[in-house]
């Protein structure tokens, strides 16, 4: 997910994982390892992401059944790809994986990265506000979605371990953003048709502008 920052509220994390519990896989490591282990996510190239109208979005993730070493190396993939697109969230769908994990950073000093592994909300919050949404898969488009202002969400860390989230604010639009992203849906699917046709026609000139300007 992407976001005008000024248009939405200051995030407010009830319970906020710490970074180095939450990449399990620093942990236990020793500190050769450990830096050999930032160094390959920093030499790591960010993922392709796909882009509206890609079919490929409208896959519905598959729940992971363990939690594996794959799925630790992709959550680092995943969180280097946000970081340099300046996403606040993705969900595996955007990098045409499809099982049920998302990253989110929603901090300003983007250092408290979060790994939701089958997430699933276990409460919302009736109150709800419309604020302007933004995705990386479909650049440079932002319109207003109504959302729960809370949500409490159930999931797996990288360590398969449990967890639980109380989420209000810009962190609890993400959450729901990036899990309509398991469920094969985008944000733009809440706009009326009208306006979803106009933002189709403009994803795929840009795409075609891009192809042409790649080629010359
Ligand atoms: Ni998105």
């Amino acid at each position: 997910m992407e976001i005008l920052s000024d248009s939405v509220p200051k995030a407010l994390i009830k319970q906020r994982l710490d970074d180095s519990e939450n990449i399990a896989a620093f942990k236990n490591l020793g500190k050769v390892a450990k830096i050999a282990t930032s160094l390959f996510i920093s030499a790591m190239s960010p993922l392709p992401i796909l882009r509206y109208p890609d079919p490929r979005l409208h896959t519905v993730a598959k729940p992971v059944a363990k939690v594996e070493t794959h799925h630790r190396q992709l959550s680092q993939a995943m969180l280097k790809t946000m970081y340099e697109a300046e996403g606040i969230g993705l969900a595996a769908t955007q990098v045409d994986v499809h099982e049920r994990l998302i990253v989110i950073d929603v901090s300003e000093n983007r250092d408290q990265p979060l790994v939701l592994i089958n997430p699933e909300i276990v409460w919302a919050s009736a109150e709800t506000r419309i604020g302007d949404e933004g995705c990386l898969s479909v650049p440079g488009i932002y319109d207003g979605v109504e959302r729960s202002l809370a949500v409490k969400v159930e999931s797996l860390d990288l360590d398969g371990q449990r967890q639980v989230l109380e989420a209000e604010g810009m962190l609890a639009v993400c959450i729901q953003h990036e899990m309509d992203h398991l469920m094969g849906k985008v944000f733009v699917e809440y706009l009326s048709p009208l306006k979803r046709n106009r933002i189709k026609t403009k994803m795929v000139k840009q795409k075609k502008d891009e192809e042409r300007e790649a080629v010359r």
